[in-house]
């Protein structure tokens, strides 16, 4: 253990949080593990933690260039990032740009239906739950958010959306959709905080067209596809290819 690694606060399926020698901040670990359907499939994908972590400090870095706050402050080494320490705000926010996964599943809308504009779907955070979806009345009985704090939410989900979809048009890849968590700082501030990376986003590459061959995130675990890493790895590969090409 480092100087400023405390002691073990949280362990989530994917990350592991430790108390930094800083009380506002944390350091947070991204683990191998990978898990689906509410932990139902397991599985160690070596060098998953590495990935994830670089692809998110590289997006937050991103995120936080146009304007949009976030937790992120700095990386730690490969698989460990310096961020605010927030409150948790119970909320996963998933904006959709194009039609599958839940929403398929769940309605009888067709499968890579183009939606203008985004979709966007709140789920209450709570794993033994199974992070339910959210009506807007559900929401304000459950009286854990402001509609104030809600609107900015939305807000900068939806700012975050088109930021990164265009970003990710450039590197040939269609930004299916994603989830964000949101939090607050020891300042109060509304942050986004958790990871943006291939586990909770999807992303489709826009040079092939076969509807397997072209998904490189997570839903090759879920669908147990094979090639997870190499998934994985290529998202890093085009986005530090773009940012050697920025300097
Ligand atoms: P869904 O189609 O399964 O509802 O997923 C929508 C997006 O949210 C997709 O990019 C994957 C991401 N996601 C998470 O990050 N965590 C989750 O627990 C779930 C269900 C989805
Ligand atoms: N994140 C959830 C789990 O780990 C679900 C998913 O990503 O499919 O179970």
């Amino acid at each position: 253990m480092n100087h400023i690694q405390g002691s073990l606060i949280y362990e989530g399926k994917a990350k592991r949080v430790f108390a930094h020698e800083n009380p506002d901040r944390v350091l947070i670990e991204f683990k191998n593990d990978a898990t689906a359907f509410n932990a139902k499939k397991r599985s160690l994908i070596e060098g998953k933690g590495r990935l994830n972590c670089k692809i998110s400090a590289a997006l937050f870095e991103l995120l936080e260039l146009n304007g949009i706050p976030t937790h992120f402050l700095e990386l730690h080494s490969e698989r460990s990032m310096i961020a605010d320490k927030v409150n948790v705000i119970p909320l996963e926010v998933v904006i959709r740009n194009i039609a599958t996964g839940s929403l398929c599943r769940e309605t009888p809308i067709k499968q890579g239906t183009m939606l203008s504009p985004p979709l966007l779907d709140l789920y209450y955070k709570d794993d033994e739950l199974g992070d339910p979806i959210l009506t807007e009345r559900r929401l304000s009985l459950l009286d854990f958010i402001s509609d104030i704090q809600l609107k900015e939410v939305e807000e900068i989900t939806r700012s975050t959306n088109k930021i990164l979809k265009e970003y990710f048009d450039s590197l040939d890849l269609l930004l299916v959709d994603f989830k964000l968590e949101f939090g607050t700082n020891s300042s109060g501030k509304l942050v986004v905080a958790d990871e943006i990376s291939p586990d909770n986003c999807r992303f489709w590459d826009k040079k092939k067209s076969d509807p397997k061959e072209r998904i490189l995130d997570k839903d090759r675990f879920r669908q147990d596809l094979g090639g997870v890493i190499d998934a994985y790895e290529e998202i890093l590969k085009r986005i530090e290819k773009q940012s050697s090409h920025a300097i």
